[in-house]
């Protein structure tokens, strides 16, 4: 049994803004089925602190002047989750990144290198918690400082650096590096420097003793110069400590058959449930109630790595195919803008909701007959997960986890029953209107269509198998940061 204490920004359903707070829930769980022992760290943002005091079972651990832990239980499992709350850094609504004018909050240096800086004294068991974990898995560049601080400590567990997206990188002017009075030795662009700026997420690619992302297409990629992000040389230094594990998905919260969101249940071997959901769908969306009409949809944030633009681009070809498209989002404001003057022009055709609402992205995938991935890169991606096992065939880019989770439909894969979407190579709206005609090419052909659907609603995208991928990497991990080989400092690796 392994003692895991999982770090992450954000954890659904507590805080979601994507991808990473499904994994924070659902992965911590899928570990502690297989009989380890998870603790989950996260900040205590006002809005869950106020709800976990009101409601759930928990108690409050004084650390410091402002600071305090709420310990809770995540619902349905017994990990404990800690909360870190902080009278100046995390008392205030709103997302936890950015603030209502979508700008970053003027201090998330201080913020999460606060929050990294609680997770090495609790990793350290120096909090009086009387608990030390094997492992600190940490995620993302919020939690970058935490293997660079852990560094310093010779008696440290062993860390383990996830990275969801290189995208995101926790870039801040040099002044951050002084004011969070890091050690002098990590200013080195073999350390946290990044072209004259503090990078957190540095500190988990340099520092971690083992590096995971979350596909293996995506482990590749981001060796590359094209989705690299500038960090192409400290992952290629490190290629022999990184590895590409796979997302699972929740299959409780994310199945049609039990899904609570979704007024009508259904399975691979009953779809008519699905016909309703998009009946009412159709309905609460204004979108004229053609049951025989391919129905299109898209549900993500709305940012130029999702490819919206070529989205943009395709519609007006789009919009003369006989669909209707539905689009769930919320990001850049011009993409929201172009999207919604297209939906006035194309009312009964065209939906556009700018908002975050689980509810409809739970009632989108089961109401629609096919999805939209368009991604210029995704390093997982969720929702094509979800899209077949709701039997709504996901059109993706050949990119990251999509091309690792979505099997292209062709003669032979639909012949064998291997297909499960369609899979288009440039980010452009050619390359992607082909893969929408050949898409309703076969959705006007019932019999194939079912056939597909059937093929990825019974797909295993649970987190089983990959669950156990990283217990391998923590015991790799654990191998690493005991042999005598590995005391040497990380900047050899890249020198
Ligand atoms: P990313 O983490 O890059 O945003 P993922 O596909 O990994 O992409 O995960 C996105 C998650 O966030 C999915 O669970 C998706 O349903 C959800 N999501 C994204 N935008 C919205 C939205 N506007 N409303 C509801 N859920 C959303
Ligand atoms: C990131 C990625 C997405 C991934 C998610 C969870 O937000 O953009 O592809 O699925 O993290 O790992």
């Amino acid at each position: 049994m392994k003692r895991i204490l999982f770090v992450s920004s954000e954890v659904y359903p507590y805080i979601k803004t994507g991808g990473l707070a499904d994994v924070s829930g659902s992965l911590p769980a899928a570990l502690q089925g297989l009989g380890h022992d998870v603790h989950i760290l996260m900040p205590g943002y006002k809005d869950i602190v106020d709800q976990i005091r009101a409601s759930a079972r928990h108690r409050s651990i004084r650390i410091g002047a402002s600071v305090e832990i709420v310990e809770t239980e995540y619902p349905g499992t017994q990990i404990t989750v800690w909360l870190v709350t902080h009278g100046q850094y995390f008392d205030r609504h709103g997302n936890p990144y950015m603030n209502p004018e979508g700008m970053p909050w003027f201090d998330n240096a201080d913020r999460f290198g606060f929050f990294c800086r609680i997770a090495v004294e609790l990793g350290m068991n120096r909090l009086g918690f009387k608990w030390r974990p094997d492992i600190i898995h940490c995620n993302d560049w919020q939690t970058g400082l935490v293997p660079a601080l852990l560094e310093e400590e010779p008696l440290r567990p062993a860390t383990v650096f996830t990275v969801h997206n290189l995208a995101y990188q926790g870039l801040f002017p040099p002044e951050a590096f002084q004011r969070l009075n890091l050690p002098a030795r990590l200013w080195s662009m073999h350390a946290l420097e990044f072209h004259g700026q503090l990078s957190f997420i540095k500190g988990g690619l340099v520092y971690a003793d083992r590096i995971t992302t979350v596909s293996p297409r995506y482990a590749q990629e981001i060796q590359g110069n094209e989705h690299g992000c500038g960090l192409s040389g400290v992952l290629t230094a490190r290629a022999g400590r990184l590895n590409g594990i796979l997302n699972g998905i929740d299959e409780h919260d994310w199945d049609p058959a039990t899904d609570s969101r979704i007024p009508h249940h259904y399975s691979a071997d009953d779809l008519s449930g699905k016909a309703l959901n998009k009946q009412i769908l159709q309905q609460r969306l204004n979108l004229a109630e053609e049951p025989g009409r391919a129905l299109l949809a898209l549900v993500g944030r709305l940012v130029l790595q999702k490819g919206i633009d070529v989205l943009i681009n395709a519609l007006p070809e789009l919009m003369k195919l006989p669909i209707q498209l539905v689009v769930l989002g919320s990001g850049d404001k011009s993409f929201g803008m172009a999207l919604e003057g297209w939906s006035r022009l194309n009312p009964e055709q065209i939906a556009v909701q700018l908002d975050y609402d689980e509810d409809l992205s739970h009632l989108i995938e089961a109401g629609a007959d096919i999805f939209l991935m368009p991604s210029r890169f995704e390093p997982c991606g969720l929702n094509q997960m979800y899209s077949q096992h709701y039997g709504t065939p996901p059109i993706v880019r050949n990119v990251g986890g999509l091309a690792d989770t979505v099997t292209d439909t062709t003669p032979e894969t639909l012949r064998t029953k291997q297909a499960t979407g369609f899979i288009f190579e440039e980010a452009n709206a050619n390359d992607f209107l082909r893969a929408v005609k050949y898409a309703i090419e076969l959705y006007a052909q019932p019999e194939l269509w079912l056939s597909l659907q059937k093929t990825g609603m019974t797909r295993d995208f649970s987190w089983h198998n990959n669950a156990v991928a990283y217990l391998n990497v923590y015991d790799l991990a654990l191998q690493d940061h005991a042999s005598p080989l590995n005391t040497s400092p990380r900047l050899a690796e890249f020198s």
